[in-house]
This record gives structure tokens, C-alpha cells and sequence, in this order.
């Protein structure tokens, strides 16, 4: 398609995080909590020149004034990369009003609260089954062996997707994630092979339907009219997208937080599963390690905390570093297993906020309080480091744990 090695650009190490940031450093992945509170010292937006004009506000305030307006920067890129990067649509998360609201409206039924609770018996046998294949073990990889099953085996109960593609999924997040941001031949390669393998599930669908969501997906009409194949694709690609590494990281974060706090894992074990510790437990994960950066495109001159963008730059949304500003939490910096007040925005704001935030929950609540029950005595093992993922969906990809039974 015309791209080829020369479309990879390599980065130097950033030194600078308010004038030359960038979502790819080494440093991101393990230090972004204190680069963002760091840059919120000096300035509330940052900016970098790295893939063309993109600027990163840090507070609260400016990552909700750009999430809130959809009149001056459009979906339409959705990740910070190359200017010149192909982008094809994957809906409603890519869409702009009015066509958004259709697409979010399809999709929103299929993750309803009564839909997804109906869910958590068989989660939770699942979840056990992988702490089973751990019996005799004395040391455990936490992401490998446990967080990254999770979120694949939830998405592909609910669309019918074949879990035993799993390590296509994860591959296929791996390189959009952290090398196709520097790379278009990558970007490319990627999406043809998501859409080819899509394709087929979903005309397999037409041919043979079930009762699953892919099915309703390759049938889908919109105010009576059908939808278009390629827009079909995109839903897919999305799910796949947007579903497995996103809760991996926040069932990774936790555990690898939990590792080091045995005094809060010992608070959560002493209460039934449905105290509402637990609750303000997961949701302070969700604030404190918030997985998930977005971005948009500014299609319209103004100014964010009085910084001017315009048209053609790119904004980072900057959700997990809005989680940590002072001017919106009481002290952000502690980490509050009961934190009473909490209303972050691990799960965005405004008209894209997460349509998957019920299974993400259960997933996370579960996930969390399954291992926790069955390793309550676990720590990270001091001879093998965590390493993180950085860029738009940042967390823990490998956990070296002993078990400690
Ligand atoms: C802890 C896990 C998750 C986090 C932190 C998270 C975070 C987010 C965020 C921040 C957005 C807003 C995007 C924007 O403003 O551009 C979003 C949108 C979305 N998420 Fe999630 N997500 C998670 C899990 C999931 C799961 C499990 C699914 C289901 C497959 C999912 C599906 C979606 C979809 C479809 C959208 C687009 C909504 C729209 O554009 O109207 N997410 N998510």
C-alpha cells in the first residue's frame, strides 16, 4: 500500500517533558504518574513536535474542556502518531456528532448492567481455572499467567469471537499500540490483517448465524437502513481493540499495587465479596493507575487553559493524568482503598465515555478479588522486574510474583 521500512521514525530519549513529551519513552510506562505531576508543576498543557504539532493538558480542567467539546476537536484521530498516518474508521469511538450517537446506540445494549452481571458466576469459574493451572507453583508471572486471559475470555463470551485466537489479539494490540505510532508500514500491516480476519468471522455469521453478538453486528441497520461493511469491521476492530488491553492493565495494575501493600490485601480478604471495600477498592485502581490515554484532532481555532491549538494539531486526552490533579482530589498522591469521593475519569467524560465500563468492572472486581482470596501472602519477586507497557494503553505486561501460599 506504498508504505514501507523508511516509514519508521526513530525517537531520542526525552529530556524534556513540557516542551518535547512523548507517550513512547522508555520512562513512560513505569514514571508517567510523576511526569504528569511534574509537568503540572510548571505548565497545565504540554507540548511536543515529536509527530507533528500535539499538546497534553495535565489537569482536570483542560482534559474535560477538550473532552466536552466536540465542536473543536473531532475523533477522527484518536491516537497521537505520524500526521500522516492511515486511519480507518472504527465506530462510534472514531465517529463525530451526529453520526456517533447511532453507532454508540447499537453497540450499548449488548453491555447493559443486567447483560453483564449475567456474566460473573462463569467469570469467576474462569478465573479460577487459571489460578488452578498454578497449583505446585512457587513463583507465578501475575500479567502472563493471569491478567492478560481475563479481558480476552470476557470479550469472546460476549461476541462470540474465538478465544482461541488469543495471541493474534494480543499481538495485534502490541504493535498499534507501541510501534504503530512511529511506524505507517506497521499501522498498515495491522489493520489489514484485523480486517481480513474480521471479514471472515463476520460472513461466517451471515452464512450461519447464532445467538451472538458478532451475528447481530453483521446484521446491523441503523434507523432501518443497513449499516455499512466496512463501519461492521470497524465495530469489531474496536471491541478488539478497546476490550482486552484495557482491562489487563487495570487488573495488572492492582495486583501489582496490592504486591507491595499486604496490610490492604489483608483489610480487603477480611470482608465478604460484596462490602463495599471492595468496591472503593477497584475504583480507586481505576483512578489511580487509569490505563487508558486518548486523543482528538483539533479542527477549530481556540484555546485550552489558555494555550492556542490549531486545526491539523493533535491533543492528547490525557484521562489517567486528570485522575492525579490536586484541584480535583483530595489528596491524589495516596493511594485510598476506601476513598469515598471519587469520580474519576479512568473511563473518559463526555459523549465517548467508555461503553464497556460494566464488564471492565466486573472484570476488574472479580480478577482482583479471586487471586487475592487464593495468594493473600504474595509479593513481587525481588530478583525479576515488572515491566510496563507505555503509550495510549499503559500498564503492567509482565508481574514476577511468589506465591507465598
Ligand atoms: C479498565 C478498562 C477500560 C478503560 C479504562 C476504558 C477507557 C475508555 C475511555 C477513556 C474511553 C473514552 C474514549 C474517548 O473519549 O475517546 C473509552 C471508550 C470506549 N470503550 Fe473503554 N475502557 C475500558 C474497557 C473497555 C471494554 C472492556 C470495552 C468493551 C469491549 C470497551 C469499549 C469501549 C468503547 C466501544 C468505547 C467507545 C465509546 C464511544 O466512542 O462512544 N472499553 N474507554
Amino acid at each position: 500500500m506504498g508504505y514501507d521500512a523508511t516509514d519508521h521514525v526513530e525517537m531520542p530519549p526525552v529530556t524534556d517533558w513540557v516542551n518535547d513529551w512523548d507517550w513512547l519513552d522508555d520512562q513512560w510506562g513505569s514514571n508517567a504518574i510523576d511526569i504528569w505531576n511534574s509537568v503540572r508543576e510548571q505548565c497545565p498543557v504540554a507540548t511536543t513536535e515529536r509527530y507533528g504539532r500535539a499538546f497534553m493538558p495535565v489537569t482536570m480542567e483542560g482534559v474535560a474542556a477538550v473532552a466536552n467539546d466536540t465542536e473543536h476537536f473531532s475523533s477522527i484521530w484518536v491516537n497521537v502518531g505520524r500526521p500522516d498516518a492511515p486511519r480507518r474508521p472504527a465506530p462510534p469511538i472514531t465517529s463525530d456528532p451526529p453520526d456517533h450517537h447511532g453507532h454508540r446506540r447499537l453497540l450499548l445494549p449488548s453491555f447493559s448492567p443486567k447483560k453483564i452481571a449475567l456474566m460473573e458466576q462463569e467469570l469467576r469459574e474462569y478465573c479460577r481455572g487459571l489460578i488452578a493451572d498454578l497449583d505446585g507453583l512457587d513463583t507465578a508471572d501475575a500479567a502472563v499467567q493471569y491478567t492478560q486471559h481475563i479481558p480476552v475470555h470476557g470479550i469472546c463470551q460476549l461476541t462470540g469471537i474465538p478465544e482461541g485466537d488469543a495471541d493474534l489479539f494480543r499481538d495485534w494490540i502490541y504493535r498499534n499500540f507501541q510501534l504503530a505510532p512511529r511506524d505507517n508500514a506497521v499501522r498498515v500491516q495491522v489493520m489489514m490483517e484485523m480486517t481480513a480476519y474480521i471479514d471472515e468471522i463476520l460472513r461466517d455469521r451471515l452464512v450461519s448465524p447464532r445467538d451472538d453478538m458478532l451475528t447481530f453486528i453483521a446484521n446491523a441497520e441503523i434507523d432501518g437502513e443497513p449499516v455499512d461493511w466496512e463501519l461492521k469491521l470497524g465495530y469489531i476492530r474496536l471491541l478488539i481493540i478497546a476490550g482486552i488491553d484495557t482491562t489487563w492493565s487495570a487488573i495488572g495494575s492492582g495486583l501489582w499495587h496490592f504486591a507491595q501493600h499486604p496490610d490492604e490485601v489483608a483489610r480487603l480478604v477480611a470482608v465478604g465479596d460484596d462490602d463495599m471495600l471492595w468496591q472503593t477498592a477497584s475504583e480507586e485502581v481505576l483512578r489511580f493507575y487509569a490505563p487508558v490515554t486518548m486523543a482528538r484532532k483539533v479542527i477549530g481555532e481556540t484555546t485550552i487553559a489558555g494555550c492556542p491549538v490549531h486545526p491539523g494539531d493533535q491533543m492528547l486526552l490525557t484521562f489517567p493524568a486528570a485522575n492525579h490533579d490536586p484541584e480535583a482530589f483530595e489528596d491524589p498522591h495516596l493511594f485510598q482503598l476506601d476513598r469515598a469521593k471519587n469520580r474519576h475519569v479512568a473511563f473518559g467524560l463526555g459523549i465517548h465515555r467508555c461503553v464497556g465500563s460494566n464488564l471492565a468492572r466486573l472484570e476488574l472486581l472479580v480478577g482482583l478479588q479471586e487471586w487475592l482470596r487464593a495468594f493473600p501472602h504474595y509479593s513481587l519477586d525481588p530478583t525479576r522486574s515488572t515491566t510496563w507497557a507505555n503509550g495510549q494503553v499503559r500498564g503492567p505486561r509482565t508481574i514476577p510474583v511468589l506465591l507465598n501460599r
